[in-house]
């Protein structure tokens, strides 16, 4: 078997702590163990079908390690086959895919890998239906991508968040208040679970569970009785209440997934003042949560999946997506895991633990 001698690589979707270190790790690794060259594709899938390139040395990617964001940009609006083209204030959709294929002919690439979300990973097996040697590799803050245990970003966004439930605390016990933080993670409630738990929030609202305003009423009231004057509660964006619908915040027109979640912090807090007149601000994390250095977790792990995504184009091993399994890293077939979405399962341990100590989960 040939190992292939040009490659490309993207990132997709929104950014994270952690893409820089899986490209770095690729790059390193398909130039030193293997002899490759790399294109590296500009603002994800966009500059696949627009030809918008850089050529990625051992040089260009030293010392890019601990920085936040992409060097490569990204987009979450460039599904080729799908490709959204502004005129005169409208959009229209068309399939691009020819110009993507063309892109990689031209410049002699064998193989094509792709870090991103589920977004991304639905595009990558599109391109895979047309016979383009693709590898993926599992990024978001949301970790909410099946076939791996986690994805990096996701253990820096948590870091993040506990960090700043860590620090309202303080002004939730000087002014004997309820503090509700809302955190980014889409229809999955791990970032809000995890970092809930990690905090010490006292009520961590979910997507998964549909929440009850009388049972956070309750647990904020019996803590005033117990003598805790102040609750920090912790809500997932995509949290509802029992019987209610989900907050959406916007719909961003020519983006694969259009709808923007936000603001059920407000909703909650505004009900509880109503209901039990206890003074309640709010705190949205929003894109704070995709900032920032990666943690050493997320540069491990980032570094893990990126020498493994080179390998797999090495052995031609396509069609692949690397995933976490245990402390395995492991391929799974992209096609086997595109267009799902990994949500926080009831019987989770994570929920267990949050129940025993004594955490209201809205229920
Ligand atoms: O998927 C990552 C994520 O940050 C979600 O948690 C959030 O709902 C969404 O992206 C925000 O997207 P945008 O950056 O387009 O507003």
């Amino acid at each position: 078997m040939k190992t292939p001698k040009r490659i490309g690589i993207l990132t997709g979707g929104g950014d994270c702590p952690g893409l820089n270190a899986v490209i770095r790790a690729v790059v390193k690794t398909v130039i030193h163990d293997y002899d490759m060259a790399v294109v590296g594709f500009l603002d994800g899938f966009e500059g696949l079908v627009e030809n918008k390139f850089i050529n990625l040395t051992r040089d260009s990617v030293s010392g890019i390690l601990t920085r936040g964001g992409t060097v490569l940009g990204t987009s979450n609006k460039a599904d080729p086959f799908k490709y959204p083209i502004f005129e005169a204030g409208k959009i229209e959709y068309r399939d691009r895919s020819d110009h993507a294929l063309k892109t990689l002919e031209e410049h002699g690439l064998e193989a094509l890998v792709c870090i991103g979300g589920d977004g991304t990973m639905v595009v990558s097996q599109k391109l895979a239906q047309r016979d383009i040697p693709v590898v993926g590799i599992p990024k978001t803050i949301d970790n909410d991508l099946v076939g791996t245990d986690v994805t990096f970003g996701f253990d820096s966004a948590l870091t993040t968040a506990t960090e700043a439930i860590d620090k309202i605390h303080t002004t939730a016990q000087s002014h004997h208040r309820v503090m509700v933080i809302e955190v980014m993670g889409r229809y999955a409630g791990w970032l809000a679970l995890c970092s809930g738990i990690a905090g010490g929030g006292d009520i961590v609202l979910i997507p998964e569970i549909p929440y009850s305003i009388d049972s956070i009423c309750e647990k904020i009231k019996e803590r005033k009785y117990r003598g805790r004057y102040f609750s920090i509660l912790v809500v997932g964006e995509g949290a509802k209440p029992i019987g209610g619908e989900i907050v959406v915040k916007k719909r961003i027109e020519g983006s694969a997934e259009p709808l923007r979640l936000g603001g059920i912090s407000y909703k909650v807090a505004d009900d509880i003042e109503e209901k039990i007149q206890v003074e309640t601000r709010v705190t949205i994390l929003g894109h704070l949560l995709r900032g920032g250095i990666p943690t050493p977790a997320d540069r491990l792990l980032a570094t893990r999946f990126g020498v493994a995504a080179a390998e797999q184009v090495a052995t031609r091993n396509f069609g692949q997506m690397v995933a976490l399994r245990g402390n395995e890293i492991v391929a799974v077939p992209i096609k086997d895991i595109a267009g799902k979405t990994r949500i926080v399962p009831l019987d989770s341990p994570y929920l267990a633990v949050a129940r025993s100590t004594g955490t209201c989960l809205g229920e």
